[in-house]
């Protein structure tokens, strides 16, 4: 089959790999693209966010399936019209990409699914944001309500740096949800849905802040990896009852079918499973981390998914290894990002035992060479046996990469190496996971 990706990050950079070694997989083009994949298939340079281009570009190549990455086209409609022109697309609705696009939506479908979330209330002016604050209390969680690549949510302690948050969206003509503080680790967990069925993904934990130890502003995420030893053993399938079937049974009967990926981000707190968040697309990086232990040839299962007939495809393999994924970002990344720096040294990260680079923010200069173009410029990703193993090799790769002012954090899955995470006592305690409600 012929297949074609839509988007410019690593995570699209890693779906044209598993692709590309998919044997039922003839050919991949990608739109736009970036460096890593302009080298790996034929890329086009289309707005990727213009619905009509993208299915025009679909239609001329005469693809048996459109794989949308990126948040930004599945809520400006590129899934709709790709398949309005029948296409198989992977990836939801306009429509149902409202999952991502509006935190206030989400609220919504959740509450009617019954889903475990935090509490969480709506403002659109000073005084609202202010008893919102003061109903939930320190520490403060302040969410810009429409799409913010990761970088709209404050949480702090300070009760003024979150006014002044909620302020900044009013003043962009936005609304805010605050809501209550949820303690615990956090999980991301992607769903593969094909509008009824729904398939988990080996979970993954991301590290969303830009310093070391969790510190400074959010970013898209600087790290990843998976699987997740020290996760509760009946994780995955709570979440496939009590969040995702609930959720694509609730997006059906809104008559608004949810096919693509539910990324559902969870805190493990000491009162339960709670979500974070949805996203309607794979994680950005843990995708690189997740699809680098996936067996099952991915194009299959993703058209499986866009066709509804994720019910016949086969049980998910995957490695016996562990992946872990070091985002390497530019210079003042999660601020406006330099860009334009030549990158070096991926070859030899890349010839590394069990590493590969995935590129995210790179773009050929007039002369051919690798520099930077984003936020987020690349991801060596490594398998190891164990995470002390796939961490060391990773690091060994990042220590190869040189890009002037380049940013990484050094400690991305090191407590879990340690054997440092610690689980609330609700979830290491005997009782069945999945509580019945009374
Ligand atoms: P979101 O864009 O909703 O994923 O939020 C980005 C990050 O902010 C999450 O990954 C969490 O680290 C943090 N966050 C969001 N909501 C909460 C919450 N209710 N309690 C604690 N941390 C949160
Ligand atoms: N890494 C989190 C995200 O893709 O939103």
């Amino acid at each position: 089959m012929k297949v074609l990706v839509i988007g410019p990050g690593g995570r699209e950079h890693a779906l044209v790999r598993s692709l590309l070694s998919d044997p039922t997989v003839s050919e991949v083009h990608a739109a736009p693209g970036n460096a890593g994949i302009n080298k790996l298939v034929p890329s086009h340079a289309i707005d990727a966010n213009n619905p009509d281009a993208v299915a025009a570009l679909a239609v001329r190549l005469d693809v048996d399936l459109v794989v949308v990455g990126p948040e930004a086209p599945l809520a400006a409609g590129v899934s709709d019209a790709v398949r309005a022109a029948g296409i198989p697309v992977f990836g939801p609705s306009m429509a149902a990409a409202q999952l991502e696009a509006s935190k206030a939506f989400a609220k919504e479908v959740m509450a009617e699914a019954e889903v475990p979330t935090a509490m969480a209330m709506v403002a659109a002016t000073a005084e609202e944001a202010a008893a919102a604050l003061d109903t939930f209390g320190a520490p403060y969680v302040v969410k810009d309500d429409g799409l913010a690549a990761g970088k709209g949510v404050v949480v702090t302690k300070d009760r003024d740096e979150a006014l002044a948050h909620a302020q900044t969206c009013f003043d962009a003509g936005g609304t805010v949800v605050i809501e209550e503080f949820l303690d615990g680790p956090e999980v991301s967990i992607f769903v593969l849905c094909d509008g009824r069925t729904t398939v988990a993904l080996s979970p993954a934990q991301d590290f969303k802040r830009i310093f070391d130890n969790d510190e400074g502003p959010n970013t898209g995420g600087m790290g990843a990896y998976t699987p997740l030893e020290w996760a509760p053993p009946g994780l995955v399938q709570e979440v496939i009852d009590r969040v995702a079937q609930p959720t694509v049974q609730e997006m059906a009967r809104r008559g608004t079918p949810f096919v693509g990926v539910l990324f559902v981000g969870l805190a493990l707190t000491s009162r339960g499973t709670r979500v974070i968040e949805f996203n309607v697309r794979f994680g950005d990086p843990e995708t690189q981390a997740v699809l680098a232990r996936l067996k099952t040839p991915l194009g299959g299962v993703l058209l499986a998914a866009a066709r509804g007939e994720l019910d016949q495809a086969d049980e998910l393999r995957w490695s016996k290894d562990t992946a872990v994924a070091v985002v390497v970002a530019s210079e003042n990344y999660p601020g406006l990002p330099k860009t334009g720096d030549r990158i070096r040294g991926l070859k030899k990260a890349g010839e590394l035992d069990g590493v590969h680079v995935i590129h995210a923010g790179t773009a050929l200069d007039d002369d051919g060479k690798v520099v930077s173009a984003g936020g987020r410029v690349l991801a060596v990703v490594a398998l190891g046996s164990d995470l002390v193993e796939a961490r060391e090799r990773a690091y060994d790769g990042v220590e190869l990469v040189q890009l002037d002012g380049g940013q990484f954090r050094t400690d991305i899955a090191r407590k879990a190496a340690r054997g440092e995470i610690r689980l609330p006592s609700i979830h290491t305690s005997a009782l069945p996971i999945v509580a019945k409600k009374a």
